[in-house]
């Protein structure tokens, strides 16, 4: 969250999908992904690095919209586990064709625990079995009430698999986030989370980082978890190489000393010296534990 109000910029809000198995959450990242490429994107590799963004056409200019790829379930339970709050945005996928099922109930509670609005896609309405009123009558129950029943929960109809009706759940997001409070000072230095890491053959120990607020620069130490880092390059999801992330950026950074743990903040320190201290420290002490545990 943003602790400086003497610059406060909008930032692009950041979405996860959840929602019960084979729904659809995948097939949905993916055709999202790929309206991006229907809007022109700039050439560029498409690299996974756990988090991608689309730009959106909204009234006379574009809103950008980070999406995590990342399981939505996983990604709320690393945040309850750690109190960091990543997402701004949880789009709950209902397949038509199946309805409100155990983990659909348990994603509603998730998001609904963080205060993170909720957008509902009812998912295959292309299937012969598509019973999208029958969804939201059963979402009822959760306090998810559709607008045509007198709530305020957007509810889009969609197909992820045919690509139907994607622009519609794309301009809501964007509808949500604007009434929503998403602030970030560009001028401090950056904080956020840690998305996804793993130890890269060539490039070593790689992470993607979500910076959620102040802009993350090449060069910068930072501590994130007990990992001490100083950024030696940066890349966007399209392959891109960056000198400079703001608020809201999903990059991949290398040059950490190790691998950082998913869901681990991550925090830039004006001191190289500072930084490595602290997560010198952070690791004895993560050790301490360790041991003490296994004598337990
Ligand atoms: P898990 O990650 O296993 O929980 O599943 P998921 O929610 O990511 O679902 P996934 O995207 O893997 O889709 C499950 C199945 O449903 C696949 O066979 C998809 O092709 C199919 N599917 C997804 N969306 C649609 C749709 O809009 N229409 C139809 N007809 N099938 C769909
Ligand atoms: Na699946
Ligand atoms: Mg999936």
């Amino acid at each position: 969250e943003a602790t400086d109000l003497d610059n406060l910029h909008h930032r692009p809000p950041v979405v996860t999908v959840m929602g019960h198995v084979d729904h659809g959450k995948t097939t949905l990242l993916d055709a999202i992904r790929k309206t991006r490429v229907a809007q022109g994107e700039a050439g560029g590799i498409t690299q996974h690095i756990g988090a991608y963004h689309v730009d959106v056409p909204h009234e006379d200019s574009t809103k950008r919209i980070v999406f995590l790829d990342t399981p939505g379930h996983e990604a709320f339970t690393a945040m309850r586990a750690r109190g960091a709050k990543v997402t701004d945005v949880a789009i709950l996928v209902v397949a038509a064709d199946d309805g409100v099922r155990p983990q659909t109930i348990e994603a509603i509670r998730h998001a609904q625990a963080a205060q993170v609005p909720i957008i509902v896609a009812i998912n295959k309405i292309d299937k012969d079995g598509a019973q999208p009123d029958r969804v939201k009558t059963e979402l009822m129950t959760y306090a998810l009430v559709a607008e045509e029943y007198g709530g305020d929960t957007i509810m889009v109809p969609v197909s992820a698999l045919k690509g139907h009706n994607l622009e519609t759940l794309l301009e809501m997001i964007v509808l949500v986030s604007e009434v929503t409070d998403l602030y970030a000072n560009p001028d401090r230095p950056a904080k956020g989370t840690v998305i996804e890491a793993h130890l890269d053959r060539a490039r070593g120990p790689v992470a993607t980082l979500l910076v959620q607020n102040g802009t993350l620069r090449v060069g910068d130490p930072l501590v994130a978890g007990a990992v001490f880092a100083k950024v030696r390059a940066m890349v966007n999801d399209q392959g891109q190489r960056l000198e400079a992330a703001p608020p809201s950026s999903a990059v991949e950074v290398w040059g950490l000393t190790e691998v950082p743990t998913a869901g681990d903040e991550f925090e830039v320190y004006g001191e190289e010296k500072q930084a490595r201290a602290l997560a010198q420290e952070r690791a004895q002490l993560e050790r301490t534990r360790q041991l003490t545990n296994r004598q337990i």
